[in-house]
């Protein structure tokens, strides 16, 4: 579990830095679709994208449950921010027009709770952005990381908390479905071999935690088997989707736009 008040300092650069929240922030955008009112940015961590999404006659709210990476939100924002739960939102019931979620879901046990009070949050015809399957974004197709860690990656695809099919899922439980979605590139920001291993080890990565400690130490060595161990491979491309009550929107994926 990573101690975000400690993280608060170095995690903008740690994260991509401004190109990555600028990338992040166009791609939710693309899914806003222009929505004015209030937009409530849930866990939104130092701001850094937060501020990004503020527009004429929109008003964006953050709200983070970590003080220190709420501090730095608040020094950006200035009173825009809230310290509050995800679980627990801080806004009455149908009362912002957008809910937007970036790299939340895949930190959580158990996303359900949060999907349920963005959905609550929301009124009715509002839009619900949110990351799905920030873990998969860095296993382009021919990367020898992909290959090596695919048949985890498969069998326990059921267990990774952002997976899109069980966002989608539980958003339907909600009144919500799928309206859009987007991606955006983390660029700089492919990992190497030896990169993956220290998260594995700390617990870190859903398709390791749950699957039996042989096949995990078996992809740790196929792992530091691989050539080039500090040579990141290719950047990852995280996906973004839109959940509404509206009907599907019929522009184009646009990948990396
Ligand atoms: C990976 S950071 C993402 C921050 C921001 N959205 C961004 O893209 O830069 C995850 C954030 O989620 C916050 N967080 C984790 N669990 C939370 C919860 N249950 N309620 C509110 N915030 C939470 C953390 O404090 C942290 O700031």
């Amino acid at each position: 579990v990573i101690d975000y008040n400690e993280e608060a300092g170095t995690y903008d650069e740690s994260r991509g830095g401004e190109s990555r929240a600028e990338a992040a922030a166009e791609a939710v955008e693309r899914l806003l679709a222009d929505a004015a009112g209030t937009v409530l940015d849930i866990a939104c961590g130092t701001g850094i994208v937060t501020r990004r999404l503020r527009r004429p006659g929109r008003t964006v709210l953050g709200v983070d449950r970590s003080p220190g990476m709420l501090a730095l939100a608040s020094s950006r924002l200035l009173s825009a921010v809230v310290l509050g739960d995800a679980t627990r939102l801080p806004v009455r019931t149908g009362s912002v027009d957008a809910v937007v979620l970036v790299w939340l879901l895949h930190l959580l046990p158990d996303p359900e709770p949060v999907l349920a009070e963005g959905a609550r949050s929301l009124r009715p015809g509002g839009v619900l952005v949110t990351t799905v399957d920030k873990d998969d974004a860095y296993f382009v197709p021919d990367s020898d990381i992909a290959k090596v860690t695919a048949p985890l990656r498969r069998d326990y695809a059921a267990r990774v908390p952002d997976s899109s099919v069980r966002v989608k899922a539980w958003a339907a439980d909600h009144g919500l479905r799928p309206v859009a979605e987007t991606s955006f590139p983390g660029t700089g920001q492919g990992r190497s071999p030896r990169s993956w291993l220290r998260p594995i080890a700390a617990g870190r990565i859903p398709w390791c935690t749950h699957a039996e400690p042989e096949r995990v130490a078996e992809v740790c060595r196929e792992l530091a088997e691989l050539p080039d161990q500090d040579a990141p491979r290719p950047d990852p491309l995280y996906r973004l989707i839109a959940l509404g009550t509206g009907r599907p929107r019929t522009q184009p994926h646009r990948p990396g736009a």
